[in-house]
C-alpha cells in the first residue's frame, strides 16, 4: 500500500510518501521558520497563509521525489488535530481536493499518532506493549502504547510544552524562534550544574509536567544576570543555558523511566521536536543501559513534524478499512486516547 502523508498542524508544511507504513519514499518539509523568526513565535494567521502557498509544491515535490504519480497511490492520509485550525484547514481541505478528484480513500490521522508511529519509519523498531514520550512545541505527554492505535495517556505537561520552554528562553536570551537546537548548541559551551534551576517533579507519583516554573526562573535569573553581570563572577549565558537543558532532561528522563517501570515495560520510544535533543539521548542512552531498557528514537527529520509520519498511521487506519467522510472537519484539540485500536494485520 503506497500512502501520501500530508501534515500542516502548525508550522511546517510537508508531504511524505510512504509505502507499508515503514518504507520512505520521500519526506518534504517546507519550513516557515524565517517568516516566524521575528515574532518569537509562530503566527497562525502568516502560518496559514504561508500553508496555502506552500502545500501544491510540496505534494508535488513529495510524489516526484518518490517516483509515483496520483493513479499509484492507495491511500491519502492527512492530519486533523490537534493543532493550529487555520494552519490545519488547508492540508484537510487540499487532502479532500485530492482525494474527492483522483478517487482516492482518505484517512483522519491525529498527529500525536503521527509522532508515536514515527519510530516505525526505522530499521530498528519497538515491540508492543511500549511507553512513549512526545516531547515537541506544543505536546510533552507519557503514553501506554499497546498496539497500534491503543494508546493510555499515562501524563501530560500542566502547562507549557518542553519545545516550548525551549523557544521561550530562547527568546529571553533574544535569540529568535525556534529554541530548541539554538539553546542545545550553546549549551554545549556551558556547564550544566553551575545554576540549579528547579525541577517540577510534582507529586510523588505523579507522570504530569510542569515547565512554566522553569521559564519563569531563568527569566529572572536572566535580568538579574544582565543587570549585574554575574559573569564577571564567571557565569556565561552558555551556563544558563546548559542550567536550563538540564533541568528539562532531567525530568523528562524521570518521568519516562518511572512510567516504564510502572508499566513493567523494557522498551521506550522518545519522538517529537525535542526528540532530537542530543544531551537528552546520550543522558537517557546511559541511564536507559543501566537499567536494561531500550530506547528507540527516529532520526531528527521524523522527530520534527513532517508527512511521512502521517502516511505510516494512515497506512494502518486505511488498511483497516477506516476511510474518512468528506465532511470531516478539522479539530484542534483531540486526544489520541479518543482514537479506536487497530486489529494487527495478518
Ligand atoms: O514536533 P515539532 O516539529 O512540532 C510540534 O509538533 O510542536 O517540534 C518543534 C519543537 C520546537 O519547540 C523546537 O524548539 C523543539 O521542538 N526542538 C528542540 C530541538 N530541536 C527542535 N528542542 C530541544 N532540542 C533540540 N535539538
Ligand atoms: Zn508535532
Amino acid at each position: 500500500m503506497i500512502i501520501l502523508g500530508i501534515d500542516t498542524s502548525c508550522d511546517d508544511t510537508s508531504a511524505g510518501v510512504v509505502v507499508g507504513g515503514t518504507r520512505v519514499l520521500s519526506n518534504v518539509v517546507q519550513s516557515q521558520v524565517k517568516l516566524h523568526h521575528p515574532f518569537g513565535g509562530v503566527v497562525p494567521e502568516l502560518a496559514s497563509r504561508e500553508h496555502l502557498k506552500n502545500i501544491m509544491p510540496v505534494v508535488r515535490t513529495a510524489l516526484q521525489k518518490a517516483d509515483v504519480r496520483m493513479s499509484d497511490l492507495d491511500g491519502i492520509a492527512v492530519t486533523v488535530g490537534p493543532g493550529l485550525v487555520g494552519s490545519l484547514l488547508v492540508g484537510l481541505y487540499y487532502a479532500k481536493g485530492l482525494s474527492y478528484v483522483h478517487d482516492i480513500p482518505l484517512a483522519a490521522i491525529n498527529h500525536l499518532e503521527g509522532h508515536i508511529l514515527s519510530v516505525f519509519l526505522e530499521e530498528e523498531i519497538p515491540s508492543f506493549p511500549f511507553v512513549a514520550l512526545t516531547v515537541s512545541g506544543g505536546h510533552t505527554s507519557l503514553y501506554h502504547v499497546k498496539g497500534y492505535g491503543s494508546y493510555t495517556q499515562m501524563g501530560q505537561t500542566i502547562d507549557d510544552a518542553a519545545g516550548e520552554a525551549f523557544d521561550k528562553v530562547a527568546k529571553i536570551f533574544g535569540l529568535g524562534y525556534p529554541g530548541g537546537a539554538v539553546i542545545e548548541k550553546l549549551a554545549r559551551e556551558g556547564r550544566s550544574d553551575i545554576i540549579k534551576f528547579p525541577r517540577a517533579y510534582l507529586s510523588k507519583d505523579s507522570l504530569d509536567f510542569s515547565f512554566s516554573g522553569l521559564k519563569t526562573s531563568v527569566s529572572l535569573y536572566t535580568k538579574k544576570w544582565r543587570e549585574i553581570r554575574i559573569e564577571k563572577d564567571g557565569v556565561a549565558l552558555a551556563d544558563i543555558a546548559a542550567s536550563f537543558q538540564e533541568s528539562v532532561v532531567d525530568v523528562l528522563i524521570h518521568k519516562l523511566m518511572k512510567a516504564r517501570e510502572e508499566k513493567g515495560v523494557e522498551e521506550v520510544v522518545v519522538a517529537g521536536g525535542v526528540a532530537c535533543n542530543r544531551r537528552l539521548r546520550s543522558r537517557l542512552s546511559k541511564d536507559a543501559s543501566s537499567e536494561d531498557v531500550r530506547v528507540y528514537y527516529p532520526r531528527p527529520e521524523y522527530c520534527t513534524d513532517n508527512g511521512a509520519m502521517i502516511a505510516a498511521a494512515g497506512y494502518h487506519r486505511l488498511f483497516q478499512g477506516e476511510k474518512a467522510d468528506l465532511s470531516m472537519d478539522v479539530r484542534s484539540k483531540y486526544p489520541v486516547s479518543d482514537l479506536l485500536p487497530l486489529v494487527p494485520k495478518p
